[in-house]
């Protein structure tokens, strides 16, 4: 045979070749795993408005910076349960422009992953925020602002979301409030929860359970985003805890039970906030709870005594609001 001397059959050879071992390899597989996913039963299919969030998403190019994908490792169990098929299978070609499902897994972790960045931090008003100005709610941080997504206006109209930023960060004149944009992408953040797997045998692992029981990181890892390190929370926005009577009061209960169930509305040392706060009933034990409130009504110069996890047991059994 003469294979090598003759020039069409080595080429045809070479090109047929490259494409069937690529279609074997590589297309093949990925096309039957897109048509073979199946969202996890829990999952909710995407809204419109998530999904056009989704779309933000991608052109403001948060990707670069951000993934969607948690590894089977140790130090990725901060970020919740490993990611599995099933939590990609909503996220489907945008539209006849866009043929391929977008990719949101990502490869950079610049900032932290966002698997599951709704439940962690589920605060609308966080979220406008910290899009407008990261530095407004994270002081170190090093994100980019991404202020095109909001309006200012001289007056919002009754049906604006407005958003309450701090004199440091606000514009010199105006109100701002939210663009289309930037509510789209905040409900497609919210959405972004992982639901549970239901595998037999699997030990129940949240990111909370990993994060052991000291007051302090505890803290950091679910109250400083909104009250702060130090204490002192967002003038106008999140309530200081240093010096609040709450914190301070001899009995806990009705501190512990706004971290249970969360609050709005309340009047704090005369000031109403328009933010609420997240319940933390279901991704904090009793343990870790006590810790937290221990750590508050002894830091910032509050001195106040200790809580215990029978405290926490007690208010969570109540049901006391
Ligand atoms: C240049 C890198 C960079 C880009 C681009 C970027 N981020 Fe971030 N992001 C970060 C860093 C760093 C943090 C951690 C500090 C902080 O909270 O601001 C962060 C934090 C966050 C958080 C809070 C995460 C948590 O666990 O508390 C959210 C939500 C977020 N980014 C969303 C976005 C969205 C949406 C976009 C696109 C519009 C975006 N980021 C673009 C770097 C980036
Ligand atoms: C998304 C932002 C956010 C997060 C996260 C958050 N809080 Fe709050 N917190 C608030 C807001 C807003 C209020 C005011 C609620 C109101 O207006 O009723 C508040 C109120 C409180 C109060 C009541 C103060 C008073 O005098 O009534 C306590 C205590 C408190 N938070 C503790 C915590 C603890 C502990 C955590 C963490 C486990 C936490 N918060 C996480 C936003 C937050």
């Amino acid at each position: 045979m003469s294979f090598h001397k003759n020039h069409w059959l080595l080429f045809s050879v070479i090109f047929f070749g490259y494409i069937a071992l690529s279609w074997i390899a590589a297309i093949g597989p990925a096309i039957w795993v897109q048509d073979h996913t199946r969202a996890l039963p829990g999952a909710e299919p995407m809204t419109p408005i998530e999904r056009r969030g989704l779309q933000v998403y991608i052109s403001e190019g948060c990707i670069a910076c951000h993934t969607q994908q948690v590894r089977p490792l140790k130090m990725d169990a901060v970020w919740g349960r490993p990611s599995a098929p099933g939590d990609y299978a909503d996220v489907k070609p945008l539209d006849v422009w866009h043929p391929y499902a977008p990719a949101v897994l990502g490869s950079e972790r610049t900032g932290p992953d966002l698997s599951s960045i709704g439940a962690r931090q589920p605060s609308e008003t966080w979220q406008y925020l910290h899009l407008y100005n990261p530095r407004a709610v994270s002081p170190d941080s090093i994100m980019p602002a991404f202020p095109w997504l909001f309006e200012v206006v001289a007056k919002p109209a009754a049906d604006a979301v407005v958003i309450p930023v701090p004199p440091t960060y606000a514009p010199p004149s105006g109100t701002v409030v939210a663009g289309d944009n930037a509510k789209a992408l905040v409900a497609y953040l919210l959405s972004l929860e992982q639901v549970p797997l239901q595998m037999s045998g699997a030990p129940a692992q949240s990111a909370s359970a990993t994060a052991g029981d000291d007051g302090a990181t505890l803290y950091s890892n679910h109250c400083a985003s909104c009250h702060q390190a130090n204490g002192q929370g967002l003038a106008g926005v999140f309530p200081p805890l240093a010096g609040d009577p709450v914190v301070a009061a001899d009995d806990p209960t009705r501190h512990i039970a706004t971290v249970l169930h969360g609050s709005q509305g309340r009047v704090i040392n005369g000031m109403t906030y328009p933010a609420a706060m997240p319940a933390f009933a279901d991704q904090l034990t009793d343990i870790q709870i006590a810790a937290i409130i221990a750590h508050e009504r002894s830091s910032w110069g509050n001195q106040a005594s200790t809580v215990t996890a029978k405290d926490v047991a007690a208010v969570r059994k109540g049901g006391a609001k």
